[in-house]
């Protein structure tokens, strides 16, 4: 049987930089020389991000579980076609948000119960869980601030109470996961971002390597 992948999610609020370390984590591992599968939630595949254009736009009122399920149908969708074949094929797969992006806007901003949102996200990932996820952490003033020049779309537009839950939320999911989440400073620069972010893969790559030995 061929080697498992690695599983790698990033999260943040808003203007957090997520996007840009995103893109640069990704290409700094195909210059290493790992073959890559990038994706996103919502969207990374043809229904999703159909799902994330309902999702997104505008700023009309979509009742809070109606809003779960379509994040859902979307993760589903990208776990089954792309997170899945690309773990079975050895690769190194980062999605642009997951299952705690769910945990911290529709939980604990939304106010949704933390139990039946992850039952919901362990059916709808068939139990994939990352190997590592960086959470990178920002003051939602300055994160808005900082995304200001764009137009918000209908989550970004929620008030600022609704991103400060958002925010302790990630700081809550990285006490309680333990060594599978980890906080990263949002107000460092892209360059420190990414290589603090690139050491901790690097890290927990070899780490799961090592178990892998060990169990042989
Ligand atoms: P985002 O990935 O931040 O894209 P961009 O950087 O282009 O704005 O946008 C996705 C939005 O969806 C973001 O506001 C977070 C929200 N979201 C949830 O509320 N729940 C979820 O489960 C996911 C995956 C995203």
């Amino acid at each position: 049987m061929g080697k498992w992948g690695f599983f790698i999610s990033i999260e943040g609020p808003e203007g957090s930089g997520k996007s840009t370390l995103t893109s640069g984590i990704h290409e700094h591992l195909v210059r290493m020389g790992f073959q890559v599968v990038y994706t996103r939630e919502p969207g990374g595949t043809p229904p999703g991000e159909e799902i994330r254009e309902i999702l997104l736009a505008g700023s009309g009122n979509i009742d809070a579980m109606t809003e779960v399920f379509l994040f859902m149908a979307a993760r589903r969708e990208n776990v089954v076609r792309n997170i899945l074949p690309g773990l079975r094929e050895g690769k190194v797969v980062i999605c642009d948000r997951y299952t705690d992006s769910t945990i911290a806007y529709q939980g604990y901003g939304r106010g949704l119960p933390i139990k039946l949102l992850r039952r919901l996200n362990k059916l709808a990932t068939l139990g994939v869980k990352p190997d590592l996820t960086l959470v990178v952490d920002v003051d939602p003033q300055k994160g808005l601030e900082r995304i200001r020049g764009k137009e918000f779309d209908r989550i970004e537009k929620e008030d600022l109470e609704f991103h400060l839950r958002v925010r302790e939320g990630y700081n809550k999911i990285a006490k309680i996961s333990g060594r599978r989440v980890k906080l990263l400073n949002g107000s460092q620069s892209p360059d420190e971002l990414l290589n603090k972010a690139i050491s901790l893969i690097i890290d927990k790559m070899s780490q799961k390597e090592k178990v892998r030995g060990g169990r042989r």
